[in-house]
């Protein structure tokens, strides 16, 4: 059998029936499918059961959880009850409510969103903050592991200065992926995935290029196969 691909498939799909679908299609080819704030507003909690079913395909929740730090660890103990192996944190909300979401689902890895891939350095001078998008994220960075998170979500641009930020240890995911030749949709700074495995990322999100597929399944396929391929010839570091 060969080890699933580190990528999460965006399961952003517009009702229940079809984001098990794709998650059943994708599961032999990938480690990870990612659950959205949609679908968790529209079928609660039951989601992830329902999504991961009887497969051991690993459940990312992206909640981006933003508050204070007290509301943040009730909420983090409460999902954790669901047991997914990621959950989003934002790192803006500062060191005290990443590490209340990391000491409240300790079995869960604690993935801080940097900084959102759709701010601009124009709109981060609107809400108050004078340094580059480049900096920032790398302050977010540092900020978050400290304070306990295990996981980054940043840009594949930005992925290569914030492994040297933050060293080996911390998983770093990022979507923003298009395999070669598919449509950037609304993502404005994207990579390829063998580009962004390249740059240091550990985890590759990756939702319409291949749940848009004809055969989701295939598509799915392809992308692993295309990081076989790299590991191969570049020796990448095995999936986690
Ligand atoms: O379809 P696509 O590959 O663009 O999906 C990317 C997924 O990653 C979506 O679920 C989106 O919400 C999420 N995401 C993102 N950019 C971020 C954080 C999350 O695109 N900075």
């Amino acid at each position: 059998m060969t080890i699933p691909a580190p990528v999460a498939v965006a399961l952003d799909a517009p009702d229940l029936e079809t984001a098990a679908l794709w998650a059943d299609l994708v599961t032999p080819h990938v480690s990870t499918v990612k659950i959205g704030l949609e679908l968790y507003l529209r079928y609660g909690p039951d989601v992830v059961a329902s999504i991961r079913g009887a497969s051991t395909v690993r459940v990312f929740l992206d909640l981006k959880l933003h508050d204070i730090p007290a509301t943040v660890a009730r909420s983090a103990r409460i999902v954790a009850r669901l047991h997914p192996d990621l959950l989003t944190v934002h790192a803006s909300g500062g060191p005290d409510v990443i590490r209340a979401a990391a000491e409240a689902a300790p079995d869960t890895m604690i993935a801080a969103v940097t900084l959102l891939t759709s701010l601009s350095e124009e709109q981060l001078g609107l809400i108050g903050v004078s340094a580059n998008v480049h900096d920032t994220v790398l302050r977010l960075s540092t900020l978050a592991v400290e304070a306990g998170a295990r996981g980054l979500v940043c840009s594949p641009r930005e992925v290569g200065a914030v492994r040297a930020e933050v060293g080996p240890d911390i998983v770093l995911i990022t979507p923003g992926v298009r395999p070669a030749g598919s449509a950037p949709h609304d993502q404005a700074r994207v990579a390829t995935p063998e580009e962004a495995v390249l740059a240091g990322s550990d985890l590759l999100v990756i939702g319409r290029p291949i749940t848009g597929a004809a055969d989701p399944g295939a598509a799915a396929a392809g992308v692993a196969a295309s990081l076989r391929r790299l590991a191969a010839v570049a020796g990448t570091p095995a999936p986690r």
